[in-house]
């Protein structure tokens, strides 16, 4: 028996590949290298003890997820791979849902088709859309309406997935699932051993560590007129070793025929411009900050209720302050300025 992560060379799954290893479990990691990295698998099979399979190959590729689930006898399935820029959703809307939701059906069918037992599907805040202050500290019971395709190619997997489930039940297959929805991963293997990086990247606390390393000139805030305390926007930083104990603990609790949704973040909201701070703080170096026009499609505050998650998963964050966070990510960055080609 393994365990399939997909996306295992991206920047999440490969922590997953990571903290599962550490579990002692097998695990065969699938990715396509469109935004993985070669070099981070390279750096997982140094402490994989020969428990680490890697298949390059992309999702939607029916014969080779085929071949993957029954050569090694996949029991569940953690599927990170996905493209996740905002941005880019709104340019490319169909590039988001081939990859993110008709790539995800080929999946499915497969790992419905060879009898997996768990799938655990990485969701995200972003299917919540605006949420009105009723709903602000977000919770799974906000309704779900994304306002970009991002969000909307990972909502039509959420509802593939309870469809499927329960047509699997009806016909006494033990298929169940749990989507994480997450709010916004941040941070880096405390070990040094994988880290994050996106090219290009768009992710602000990277951005802000990129202005303090001296490889970007400036850093520019993206609006400073919200109805927030300083006028930027209010996010929910949780870090990828949290995340990935989450998944774990999810993958863990989930029972045959069940179908579950947790909210990912530490239920506390810091601005643009504490991050900002924290990045100062952490690094002691001074950079250029702009101003900016609002980025288009940016609710103004986003951070989420994790009572579910710790009241049924036991779950919380170890990694509670945002400096702590930013420190685990400068490590990384000041050690790999250019990424894994550093
Ligand atoms: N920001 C800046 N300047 C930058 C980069 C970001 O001011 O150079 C601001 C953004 O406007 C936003 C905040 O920093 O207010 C956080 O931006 P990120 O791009 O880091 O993250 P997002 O909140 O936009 O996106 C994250 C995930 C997405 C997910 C989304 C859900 O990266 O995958 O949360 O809202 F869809």
């Amino acid at each position: 028996m393994a365990i399939l992560v997909t996306g295992g060379a991206g920047y999440i799954g490969s922590h997953a590949v990571k903290g599962l290893l550490a579990e002692g479990e097998r695990v065969v990691a699938l990715d396509n290298l469109s935004v993985g990295h070669r070099e981070a698998i390279a750096a997982l099979e140094t402490v994989a003890e020969g428990r680490l399979t890697f298949v390059e190959a992309d999702i939607g590729d029916r014969d080779t997820v085929r071949r993957t689930l029954r050569d090694h006898k996949i029991d569940s399935i953690m599927h990170f791979a996905a493209l996740a820029q905002v941005g880019e959703s709104v340019d490319h809307p169909l590039r988001y849902y081939r990859n993110n939701t008709a790539s995800a059906l080929t999946l499915l069918e497969e790992a419905l088709d060879a009898g997996v037992a768990r799938f655990i599907f990485s969701s995200t805040c972003a299917t919540y859309g605006e949420p009105g202050p009723e709903f602000i500290p977000i919770p799974e019971t906000c309704p779900q309406s994304p306002i970009n395709p991002y969000g909307r190619s990972k909502l039509h997997v959420e509802h593939m997935l309870r469809d499927a489930r329960a047509a699997a039940t009806d016909a006494g297959k033990p298929f169940a699932f749990t989507a994480l929805r997450y709010f916004n991963v941040a941070g880096s293997d405390p070990d040094g051993l994988i880290g994050e990086d996106h090219n290009p990247e768009t992710h602000l606390i990277p951005v802000v560590l990129q202005a303090a390393l001296g490889t970007r000139k400036f850093i520019t805030i993206f609006g400073e007129d919200y109805d927030t305390p300083d006028g930027t926007c209010i996010r929910d930083y949780v870090h990828v070793c949290d995340l990935i104990s989450a998944h774990i603990a999810a993958l863990r609790a989930l029972k045959p025929g069940e179908q579950r949704a947790y909210n990912l973040g530490i239920g506390k909201g810091y601005s643009v411009r504490e991050v900002i701070e924290s990045v100062r703080r952490v690094t002691g170096v001074e950079f250029e900050v702009r101003k900016g026009e609002r980025r288009p499609g940016d609710p103004p505050t986003l951070f989420a209720n994790p009572a579910k998650i710790r009241e049924e998963l036991g779950w919380e964050a170890r990694f509670q302050s945002l400096d702590e966070i930013v420190a685990t990510a400068w490590n990384w960055f000041r050690e790999h300025p250019d990424g894994y080609r550093s």
